[in-house]
């Protein structure tokens, strides 16, 4: 008996079909032609889930025809679908191709949770960039706030000078035209023909005009009105680079006296008649930071410590430096903090003082600024003694080599 037409021998071999049955993500295995050949249970399934009647076949379609012939040229291809343009499912689909060309499989794994994952972590980055933004205008509306607040003081400031300057101008207008008045006289006296019996005229007018007098008070007004200029000039600087702000502000080598100087200058007017100032300042080398946002940080402190002072009182700065950091503190006679307020002072909205007088921001926003520049604020206080708020920060900002100028002292 000749032997009858015997079955081709099948594509994949039982014991590759019985291997994909042990895993719990779909495998499929096909033909060039794109023909299942077989599937594993879980294949199965997940074409029953998504309404093919437990159809493997339908799956594969899921493989664009374009990959598909390049999953042909190349041996591998991997790409990410979803089942519908609605659906919430996303699987990564792997396909290979044997050696012997004929031979292609297919592994789909359901990263819908990973896909969610990514769009919970997306979700979460979009909610920083929006927090670090609303922190930027927050900083910016404290400054705005802050000047608000000093903006009587800073116009008492500036109308002080420009008052006398003012004025002095005025008793200039006068002196010039008793000069001119005598200039005329002279002029008269030099050609008439006469002159040396113009002598006594002249010097009547000399006198009646106080013009000695004149003479001695005129570089002082000159000088005075000056400076007066000079004044007004400096506290308009000091303001315009208290209120200038910006994400992308570079940390550059500052003088930090310079700028709590500047800073004491714009509250001064709220302090002075208060407070008896007292500078014990060590020179510092250059400190690399943001120094418009830690000159807000010094307002903040100023203000606290003035606040803190009822009726007179002391406030005393003092600054220092090893190696790596400086500090400048801010000391004052005024009332003190409370231990159990002690661990609440740089939450935002703490405040002690009546509404309209303080946010509670001042602390919570400087404790930031100090923070990004790898600083901290150390506070020691007595009630009824009075309080110190310490500012250390490290002379060069860390994950940075030696840069510029770094050691000039300020
Ligand atoms: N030098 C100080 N002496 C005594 N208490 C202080 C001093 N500095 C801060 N405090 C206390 O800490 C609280 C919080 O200070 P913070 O500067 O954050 O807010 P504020 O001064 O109340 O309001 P804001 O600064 O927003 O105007 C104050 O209300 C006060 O009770
Ligand atoms: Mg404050």
């Amino acid at each position: 008996m000749s032997p009858g037409p015997t079955a081709p021998a099948p594509l994949w071999s039982a014991d590759a079909i019985w291997a994909a049955s042990t895993v719990h993500f779909p495998v499929l295995f096909l033909d060039a032609d794109r023909k299942v050949h077989g599937a594993n249970a879980a294949a199965c399934a997940l074409a029953e889930k998504l309404g093919h009647s437990g159809d493997p076949a339908a799956l594969v379609a899921m493989v664009p025809d374009s990959d598909w012939a390049n999953l042909l040229l190349h041996g591998h291809w991997r790409g990410i679908v979803r089942p519908s343009p609605t659906a919430a499912m996303a699987l990564e689909i792997h396909c290979g191709r044997a050696p012997d060309s004929a031979r292609c499989f297919m592994v789909m794994v359901d990263i819908s949770e990973r896909g969610e994952r990514q769009r919970q972590y997306e979700e979460l980055q979009r909610t920083v960039d929006r927090l670090a933004s609303t922190q930027e205008q927050l900083l910016q509306s404290e400054k705005m706030a802050s000047i608000g607040q000093l903006a009587a003081g800073v116009a008492h400031e500036i109308n002080n000078p420009i008052g006398y300057v003012g004025s002095n101008l005025g008793t200039l207008q006068d002196y010039s035209s008793a000069l001119l008045a005598l200039v005329e006289k002279y002029h008269e006296a030099l050609f008439s023909d006469d002159p040396a019996a113009h002598r006594e005229d002249v010097q009547q007018a000399r006198q009646r005009l106080d013009v000695d007098y004149i003479i001695g008070d005129l570089p002082n007004l000159l000088s005075e009105s000056r400076e007066g200029i000079e004044r007004v000039t400096k506290i308009v600087q000091d303001l315009k680079d208290f209120s200038r702000v910006g994400r992308d502000q570079k940390m550059l080598p500052a003088d930090l006296l310079q700028g709590l100087d500047s800073t004491l200058n714009i509250v001064w007017n709220d302090l002075k008649y208060k407070v008896r100032l007292e500078k014990h300042y060590t020179s510092l080398p250059q400190v690399e930071c943001l120094p418009s946002e830690i000159n807000q940080v010094f307002l903040n402190l100023l203000l606290n410590a003035g606040q803190a002072i009822e009726q007179r009182g002391t406030i005393v700065l003092a600054s220092g430096c090893d190696e790596q950091d400086v500090w400048i503190s801010i000391t004052d006679s005024g009332c003190g903090i409370p231990p159990e307020s002690m661990q609440y002072l740089f939450d935002p909205f703490f405040t002690t003082k009546p509404i309209g007088r303080g946010t509670g921001l001042g602390l919570a926003i400087s404790y930031g600024i100090v923070a990004k520049h790898h600083g901290r604020i150390d506070v020691t206080s007595r009630v009824g003694q009075g309080s110190t708020f310490r500012v250390v920060l490290p002379i060069r900002q860390p994950g940075k080599e030696a840069d510029t100028g770094a050691d000039g002292a300020g």
